[in-house]
């Protein structure tokens, strides 16, 4: 069956059956998701899930569609096929189908890019302020008035800098509060990233290759950051990664994609013993080393390079 037919028919995904992989209550399901740029298919009926309090990893060579499963997710793109239910504790949200700026203010859905996007010439804490406007308008009843003299807008004031300190505190960067974001070292910017998108507070968070040019001591923070965030704030995270060592380090749950098609979908164990996982990543051969530190590390320490030189 085609994925526009079971999308149509209402058809689960059989990869669906059982529990998700890394346990947990789901969150996010993905149902023969399918992506096409005129011939290109990016993403061919790919379906999984993710879980609350868990870190899904989405991993896959070069061009696989992993940025384009988050550009679906995110609204950024309209998917040719497929179906993005994100179980919300106010009620299910049907991704495909809500305008792109709603995804983040209604659906709660925060999501960080491949190539970092702050507002590089506001500070730090400046940046985290902003990613709370739309609640701070809400309080302001959408008006100057309301700007200036309601009450429960200098509350929601006062709210939103006080969970930029929380953020600013968890993610290392209360000193660096008043400096202009772009001068911050890269490491910084990336965390302050994760932070920006928390101030949204979310119930899932997509991040799109956070450690990809980071040092071993960055990569280190950043993984503790995540944990942190799923273990204390019971979030659901969609982490979209090259370095395997993060990968195999923090994940609860792997979703492997390879020219648009999902190839794997398991537990850390599972997937870096799978044979077309191995295949996938270092060729026909399969006597040669899985999937691990080594491989992943060199590919990783390669695209690090390119991401400085950039
Ligand atoms: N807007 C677009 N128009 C045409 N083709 C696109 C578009 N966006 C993505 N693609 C193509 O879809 C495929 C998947 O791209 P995608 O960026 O999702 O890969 P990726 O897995 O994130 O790769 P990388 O690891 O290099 O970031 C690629 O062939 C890419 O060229
Ligand atoms: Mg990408």
């Amino acid at each position: 069956m085609s994925a526009e037919t079971a999308v149509a028919q209402g058809a689960t995904s059989l990869d669906l059956a059982g529990p998700i992989p890394g346990g947990g209550e789901v969150r996010l399901t993905v149902e023969h998701l399918t992506m096409r740029f005129g011939g290109l298919v990016a993403i061919d009926d790919v379906s999984f899930q993710a879980a609350d309090g868990r870190i899904t990893a989405i991993i896959g060579p070069n061009g696989a569609g992993k940025t384009t499963v988050f550009n679906c997710l995110t609204g950024f793109y309209k998917p040719t096929v497929g179906r993005l239910a994100l179980h919300h504790p106010k009620g299910e949200f049907l991704l495909e189908r809500i305008e792109g700026f709603r995804t983040a203010q209604d659906a709660g859905v925060a999501r960080t890019f491949q190539n970092i996007r702050l507002f590089p010439r506001m500070t730090v804490l400046e940046n985290l302020i902003v990613a709370q406007h739309n609640k701070l308008m809400r309080a302001s009843g959408y008006t100057v008035f309301g700007l200036l003299g309601l009450k429960r807008y200098r509350e929601a004031e006062e709210k939103a800098v006080e969970l930029a300190r929380y953020w600013l505190d968890r993610t290392l960067l209360t000193k660096a509060a008043d400096q202009e974001a772009g001068n911050l070292p890269y490491g910084d910017q990336r965390r302050l990233e994760v932070a920006r998108a928390m101030c949204t507070e979310p119930v899932l968070l997509c991040l799109d290759e956070p450690a990809a040019g980071l040092n071993p001591r960055e990569s280190q923070l950043l993984n503790q950051l995540l944990m942190f965030i799923r273990d204390e704030h019971k979030m659901g995270i969609l982490l979209i990664e090259h370095d395997m060592s993060v990968v195999m380090g923090i994940s609860d749950h792997i979703v492997v994609l390879d020219y648009g098609r999902k190839i794997s979908d398991g537990t850390p164990e599972q997937v870096r013993s799978d044979p077309a996982v191995i295949r996938a990543y270092l060729g026909e051969d399969e006597d040669e080393e899985p999937v691990g530190e080594t491989a992943a590390g060199q590919e990783s320490a390669a695209r690090e390079g390119d991401e400085r030189d950039a």
